[in-house]
């Protein structure tokens, strides 16, 4: 791919999305921007370079850039301690301090396909019921994607997405066969929400705030710049008391002086005095 075409598309998700690819990766991008060149009917990305010079570029080709750029890879219960994390310290911490108030908001910021809030939904559902009768939850998932956020609101998942993190005992409780995908049930999906959001846009878009954040795996494709914005925003929306949890291979890239780094069970999150 030539340096020109590469560094306009990159610097184009770059100012949109926070997504910085470093050159090395040119290959990675010249494929997935074949696959949308091809489908929006030009030969090549060149092609596709030459009619966004020559005609410009709109909403819908930068979404669709974004959406091809973008890594998307999630499953259930990712990396599973985080989850006992929520279920074992994090979820009981909160509902005993939000006794008088009864509300939770917790916010799956890059929530790709959904698997995420629905793992925490079914959480929720399996191990506090008592909880969710008295108390309101609020579980928003969000995403720059509009292509993931489409999929996440159908919550209709292929037997390979099944079989990455999801027990049997949640499938069998939480899912319906039809022929060859499983539908998640109507009351696993009442509890999330589900909005495009771009994080760099967060804080101006969202005003509520949260007790639980979880921003895992997309941080690590930021730049530097974009991240320590990010990571500023999510801090200012979450309610003191409350927890940030960023992917297990990151880092909170900037500490305020109300941040306590814990660990438990082996997981980092970062608790706001
Ligand atoms: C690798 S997935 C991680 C999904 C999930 N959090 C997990 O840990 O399994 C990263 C997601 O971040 C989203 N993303 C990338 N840049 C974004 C941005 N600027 N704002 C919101 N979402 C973004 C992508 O669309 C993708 O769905």
């Amino acid at each position: 791919m030539e340096k020109e075409i590469f560094h306009f598309f990159t610097a184009l998700v770059e100012k949109v999305a926070g997504i910085s690819f470093s050159p090395g990766k040119e290959y990675l991008v010249e494929s997935r921007l074949t696959e949308l060149a091809l489908s929006l009917g030009y030969k090549d990305v060149k092609s596709l370079y030459q009619a966004v010079i020559k005609k410009g570029i709109d909403h819908k080709l930068i979404n669709d850039i974004i959406d091809a750029l973008t890594t998307n890879e999630t499953y259930f219960f990712r990396d599973y301690h985080p989850f006992e994390v929520l279920r074992i310290h994090i979820f009981p911490e909160l509902f005993k301090k939000k006794v008088d108030e009864k509300r939770i908001n917790i916010w799956s910021a890059a929530c790709s396909t959904g698997q995420e809030p629905y793992s925490i939904a079914m959480l929720l559902l399996e191990y506090f019921p008592h909880y969710l009768q008295n108390y309101k939850i609020s579980i928003l998932a969000t995403d720059i994607s509009k292509k993931c956020l489409e999929k996440a609101k159908m919550g209709i998942y292929n037997q390979i997405e099944i079989n990455r993190g999801l027990p049997v005992t949640f499938l069998v409780k939480y899912f319906k066969q039809e022929g060859n995908h499983w539908h998640i049930d109507e009351k696993i999906k009442r509890f999330v929400k589900f909005e495009r959001i771009n994080l760099l846009e967060a804080s101006k878009k969202l005003f509520e705030r949260f007790d639980l954040i979880l921003c895992r795996y997309v941080l690590i494709y930021f730049s530097e710049e974009a991240k320590k914005r990010v990571i500023v925003d999510l801090w200012k929306m979450l309610n003191s008391g409350g927890y940030l949890f960023l992917g297990g291979t990151e880092i909170l890239a900037i500490t305020f002086p109300d941040t306590i780094k814990k660990i438990l069970n082996n997981t980092i999150c970062y608790y706001k005095k």
